[in-house]
């Protein structure tokens, strides 16, 4: 089955999903976006509008992503965007580790579908799924190499919009940050992400 078929497959298990109690929220939001893209975002968990509309980041923080990928070039429409839950906890209250652990393999077979060059996490919950116990204060623009199911991904964890939006310092640098993405789509980085991912060795072994 060719990408897009896969892709519709999990929508409709989303869609369908009991896992958890937060199916009741209005509308499942599975993803969207270029099932061919080399960049994949990830954020957190649908809002309010997202849950009405059923499409991940169309509230205030997604008009900040899309301007953010307008200043690089790119259309919503040629990334995949999707979040760590698939249904909008109350209030927009923190994802809790079960409802995360109900949706991961949603995730994981979106990943291993698209195949993305660069997964770029936004906020803290999806940065640790690759990057667990990282602080994104030390690590948010910065690219590392993950091992994930098989596949070597590399992962830029970013601020999530939402957090630049209340915070004129983090505005600056998820902009700087974006303008990485670039960088990282047009140049082989290699060289760069070893020393980083030496650096942490390094420091997680003092
Ligand atoms: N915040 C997220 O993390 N995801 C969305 O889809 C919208 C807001």
């Amino acid at each position: 089955m060719a990408k897009e078929g896969k892709l519709k497959r999990i929508a409709a298990q989303i869609e369908k999903c009991r896992r958890c109690l937060l199916w009741k929220s209005p509308k499942a939001v599975p993803g969207t976006g270029d099932p061919d893209s080399e960049v994949m975002f990830i954020g957190e968990a649908p809002g309010f509008h997202e849950s009405r509309q059923g499409l991940p980041f169309v509230g205030v923080a997604g008009k900040l992503l899309d301007k953010l990928l307008k200043d690089i070039g790119l259309e919503r429409n040629e990334v995949f965007i999707c979040n760590m839950l698939r249904h909008r906890p109350p209030g927009n209250r923190d994802p809790l580790p079960e409802e995360i652990e109900a949706c991961r393999s949603f995730l994981d077979e979106q990943i291993q579908i698209i195949k993305p060059k660069i997964i770029v996490t936004l906020g803290r919950f999806s940065m640790n799924k690759f990057l667990p116990g990282e602080k994104i204060s030390r690590i948010h623009g910065q690219a590392r190499y993950v091992d994930f199911l098989g596949k070597r991904y590399i992962v830029v964890p970013m601020y999530h919009p939402a957090a630049a939006l209340r915070n004129g310092r983090i505005m600056e640098e998820i902009k700087e940050d974006f303008q990485k993405i670039k960088v990282f789509l047009e140049e082989n980085p290699e060289e760069e992400i070893m020393e980083k991912n030496r650096e942490d060795k390094q420091l997680k072994l003092v």
